[in-house]
C-alpha cells in the first residue's frame, strides 16, 4: 500500500485545491447542514433497490435509553452485507426508510441509566443493528469495546466485524491448529484479510486465497498461495496439496459449497459464512438467488459421516442480534484487541469515504475494486464532483427516487489511505 499512500496523497492536494477553487460554497453547505443540536446527519435506505436508494439527510438525534450508550460517531465500516441490504437480499429485512450500517467507532457523549462499564469521553467501537451510518449512535452496551490508544477511529471501524467474525470461524468453529491449511474467499476483502493475519498468528498454517487478479500484487505476502477466483482452483489446490485442505471458509456459496465439501480433508471443516454470489449487479435479481441455491450441495449427514467431514453455518450478526451472543462475542473481542496491541493484526483499510459519497463507495465493492475495508468518514467532506452531485436532502424528501441507475460519478478517486 505505501505507493498507494503516496499517490493518494497526491491525489488529496489536487481534489483540495480544486475544491478550494470551484466549491467552496458546497463545502460551506455542509458543514451548516449540521449545526441544529437535536438534529444529525444519517444515510437513509429509502427503499430496497440500487444505489440511487440511498441519500444523506437529517434525523432526529437518538437519546440513550436504559442499558444504552451514545456514541458520537467518527467512522463507520461498509460491509458487503450493507450491499446485501440494500437490495433487499436478507433474511426478514426491517422495513425501509432505515440507516443501514452494523459497525462504527467515535467517542461516548452520554450515557442511558443503569449503564455501566463506560463514562463520557471513551474511545470505543461498536456494533449496531442498524443505524451505523450516523453522526450519533445509541446501543447496548453489552455491544460497545473501548479502543487501544493506539487505534484510530479508522482502524477501529475496520474492526469489530471482519475479525470477531474470522476468528469465531477459524478458532471456534472451525478448530485451527499449528500445520493446519485454509482455503478462503474474497481474500482481499476485508474478512479474507482478517482470516489470512489471523492463520499468520499460528505456526505453520498454509492459506490458500481466492481473488480477483487485480488484487494479487496487494495480497500477495499475506496468503501462501494465490488463485484467481475464475481459475479452477480445486485443481490447483490439489496440485499442490492432493489431500485438500483442513478448513474451507466459503463466503459465496452456489456452486462453491460442493467445490469446498470435496476438497476437504478427513475431519476437515467447511463454514459457509455469506452469499456473496447472489449480488450480481446493482439490484436483487432472483435468478441469481435462485441459482446459488439450486447448485448448493444438498448434503446427507450420511455422507459426512462417512467421509469424516465437517459443515457448518456462521452468522455474527444473528449471533449478536437474534441469538444473544454478546458475552460470547465480548470474550473473543478481548482476545482479538490483545492480539492488536501485541502488533499481530492490523486492519487493512482500503478507502475513506465521505457520508454523501456512500453510493460511490459501494460501486468499489460492487466493482470488485477493494483491497481491504471501506470506510465511511464522519468528518471527511465530500469531493467537489460529489458536491455537485448533492445527495443531501430534507427528512420529507426521504421519497424522491433519482432516476435508475443514477450514479454519474464513478470515475471519482476517493482518498485513500
Ligand atoms: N457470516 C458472517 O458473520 C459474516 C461477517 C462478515 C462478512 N461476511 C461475508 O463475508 C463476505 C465478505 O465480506 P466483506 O464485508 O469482507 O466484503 P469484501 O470481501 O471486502 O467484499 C468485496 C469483495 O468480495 C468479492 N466478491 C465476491 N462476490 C462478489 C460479488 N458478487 N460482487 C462484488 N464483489 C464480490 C470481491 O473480491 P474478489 O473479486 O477478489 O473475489 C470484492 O472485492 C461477504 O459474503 C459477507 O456477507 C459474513
Amino acid at each position: 500500500m505505501a505507493n498507494v499512500t503516496t499517490d493518494s496523497a497526491d491525489i488529496a492536494e489536487e481534489e483540495t485545491e480544486h475544491m478550494i477553487e470551484n466549491n467552496f460554497v458546497v463545502e460551506a453547505e455542509n458543514v451548516a447542514s449540521s449545526i441544529d443540536p437535536k438534529e444529525m446527519r444519517a444515510v437513509i435506505l429509502a427503499g430496497f433497490g440500487g444505489l440511487n436508494k440511498l441519500r444523506v439527510t437529517k434525523k432526529t438525534m437518538p437519546e440513550p435509553q436504559h442499558g444504552e450508550v451514545k456514541i458520537r460517531v467518527k467512522a463507520c465500516g461498509l460491509n458487503f452485507v450493507d450491499l446485501m441490504v440494500r437490495q433487499g437480499n436478507i433474511d426478514s429485512p426491517p422495513k425501509p426508510p432505515l440507516i443501514p450500517g452494523f459497525e462504527c467507532s467515535g467517542i461516548v457523549e452520554s450515557i442511558g441509566e443503569n449503564t455501566h462499564g463506560f463514562e463520557i469521553g471513551d474511545r470505543v467501537m461498536a456494533f449496531v443493528c442498524y443505524n451505523a451510518w450516523a453522526e450519533v449512535v445509541c446501543t447496548p452496551v453489552d455491544y460497545v469495546y473501548k479502543m487501544p490508544d493506539k487505534m484510530s477511529f479508522q482502524e477501529a471501524a475496520a474492526f469489530s466485524l471482519n475479525y470477531v467474525a474470522a476468528y469465531m470461524m477459524l478458532f471456534e468453529v472451525a478448530n485451527l491448529r499449528e500445520g493446519m491449511s485454509v482455503l478462503v474467499h474474497s481474500a482481499g476483502g476485508s474478512v479474507g484479510q482478517a482470516v489470512a493475519q489471523l492463520c499468520s498468528s499460528v505456526p505453520n498454517v498454509t492459506v490458500f486465497g481466492i481473488a480477483s487478479c487485480s488484487k494479487h500484487v496487494a495480497i500477495r505476502d499475506s496468503v501462501t498461495h494465490i488463485f484467481d477466483r475464475n481459475a479452477d482452483y480445486v485443481q490447483e489446490v490439489k496440485k499442490i496439496s492432493p489431500e485438500g485442505v483442513d478448513i474451507v471458509l466459503d463466503c459465496l456459496s452456489g456452486e462453491h459449497t460442493g467445490k469446498g465439501l470435496a476438497l476437504l480433508k478427513p475431519l476437515g471443516a467447511y463454514v459457509l459464512y455469506g452469499a456473496s454470489n447472489m449480488v450480481t449487479g446493482e439490484t436483487k435479481s432472483f435468478f441469481s438467488i435462485a441459482k446459488s441455491w439450486w447448485q448448493v450441495e444438498k448434503v446427507n449427514p450420511f455422507k459426512l459421516y462417512e467421509e469424516n467431514k465437517v459443515m457448518a453455518g456462521f452468522s455474527l450478526l444473528n449471533l449478536l442480534f437474534k441469538q444473544g451472543g454478546g458475552v460470547r462475542v465480548k470474550t473473543v473481542m478481548d482476545k482479538l484487541l490483545s492480539l492488536y496491541n501485541q502488533g499481530r493484526i492490523k486492519p487493512v483499510v482500503d478507502s475513506l469515504w465521505a457520508l454523501e459519497e456512500v453510493k460511490e463507495a459501494m460501486q468499489r465493492i460492487h466493482d470488485r475494486g477493494n483491497v481491504g475495508k471501506l470506510i465511511l468518514d464522519i468528518e471527511k467532506s465530500p469531493t467537489p464532483l460529489m458536491a455537485n452531485d448533492s445527495t443531501e436532502t430534507s427528512e420529507a424528501g426521504e421519497e424522491e427516487e433519482d432516476p435508475e441507475g443514477d450514479n454519474d460519478n464513478k470515475e471519482r478517486m476517493p482518498f485513500i489511505q
